[in-house]
């Protein structure tokens, strides 16, 4: 089974093709082994087109000029993916958009196409949901993690710890009471002039400064659960920035790393808080944030030595892209095969919990 996956729900278009064992029929028709273990989907070929460049002259995304771009690249995108798999659009079984969460016209322009293809096709179409695209994109990984774990979801817009024990099995454990992870790096990449998205350039600076220059606070670390909260961490590095007045430039590299280092303390803290909670031994880390390199070294090293063991996405793929859509509806297929459907009218959820 070859599914299409289109991903638009904020400034990067994305699409992929993904191959899948399906053991029963996307037209309901029993197949003879419904028991069988699924070899795990495959990506064929992904593209992706980052608006980054565009927005980063307004500091942030601008939504109207998102849809407007979506629009621009979805098609030449598809093109690019198909000739790339040697596969045609009539090869295609399944085409997946991502319904929700994200930017309410950049979502219906992947929706609309997905539906559109699929119309014209004849072939089902399925919604699938941003965060879970991110949660199950490490099985995309060359040692992908088994069920279940403990999952941290860090990106632009929601952090989150989850127990996830099953394709569609997710407890939340804990979450932000304001501003994510990816925000408070954005933000406070903002307050030091580093531009937009400022998560990947503040982390770059933060390597050559020094991360207890300044003391930071780490918002709500011992709070007894696994919440999270941010928006007092950039209040505090703007006030230090200001305070450093003509010397911010001097002390720069500093402040980034002592930025970094409070929003990884408590993402890491609060990590192992859920890994102790649950019990469990294996700790997924998916979205944007989970790209960064100091998390990733601090989570190796804390898990390692409790004998956990850590899985996350290609590096490419932490950040949003198609194969996580494509990937996320290949495993809900696998179980819940009627989730596809021939019914081309289609709405968008800017809001959506994962766990509802
Ligand atoms: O998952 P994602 O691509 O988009 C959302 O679904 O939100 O995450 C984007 C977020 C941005 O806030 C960006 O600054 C952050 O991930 N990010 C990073 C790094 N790479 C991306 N934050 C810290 N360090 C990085 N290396
Ligand atoms: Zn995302």
């Amino acid at each position: 089974m070859l599914i299409l996956g289109i991903e638009s729900s904020c400034d990067e278009t994305g699409v992929a093709l993904v191959e899948a064992e399906l053991a029963v029929r996307l037209d309901g028709d029993a197949h003879p082994k419904p028991q069988a273990v699924h070899a795990m989907p495959r990506l064929l070929s992904h593209a992706l087109y980052s608006q980054i460049a565009m927005h980063q002259a307004y500091g942030g995304v601008v939504p109207e000029l998102a849809s407007r771009d979506h629009i621009r690249r979805v098609i030449p995108l598809t093109r690019e993916v198909m000739a790339e798999s040697h596969k045609n659009l009539s090869d295609v079984d399944v085409v997946a958009y991502t319904r929700g969460p994200g930017l309410a016209g950049a979502l219906l322009v992947g929706a609309g196409v997905a539906c559109a293809l699929g119309a014209s096709l004849q072939k089902p179409v399925i919604g699938v949901h941003h965060l879970e695209g991110h949660l199950l994109s490490p099985f995309l990984s060359a040692d992908p993690p088994q069920f279940p774990f403990v999952a941290l979801l860090v990106s632009g817009g929601h952090t989150q710890l989850m127990r996830v024990d099953a394709v569609g099995q997710y407890v939340l454990l804990g979450e932000t009471i304001d501003d994510a992870a990816g925000e408070a790096f954005d933000k406070s990449a903002k307050l030091l002039g580093l531009g937009y998205p400022g998560g990947p350039a503040l982390s770059q600076l933060a390597q050559t400064g020094d991360p207890a220059a300044f003391k930071l606070p780490r918002p709500l670390l011992h709070s007894g659960n696994l919440d999270f909260s941010f928006a007092g961490l950039k209040t505090a590095v703007m006030t230090q920035a200001k305070k450093l007045g003509d010397d911010l430039d001097k002390h720069k590299a500093d402040l980034a790393a002592s930025t970094e280092a409070a929003i990884v303390e408590v993402l890491l803290k609060k990590s192992l808080s859920a890994l102790q909670d649950t019990g469990l031994d294996r700790l997924v880390v998916a979205g944007g944030v989970g790209a960064n390199r100091r998390l990733r070294a601090q989570l190796n090293a804390a898990c390692a030595k409790r004998g956990v063991r850590v899985h996350y996405p290609e590096l490419h793929l932490c950040t949003d892209n198609g194969a996580m859509i494509a990937m996320a509806a290949a495993m809900r297929l696998q179980t819940q095969p009627s989730l596809a459907q021939k019914n081309y009218s289609f709405d968008v959820k800017p809001r959506w919990p994962l766990v509802d």
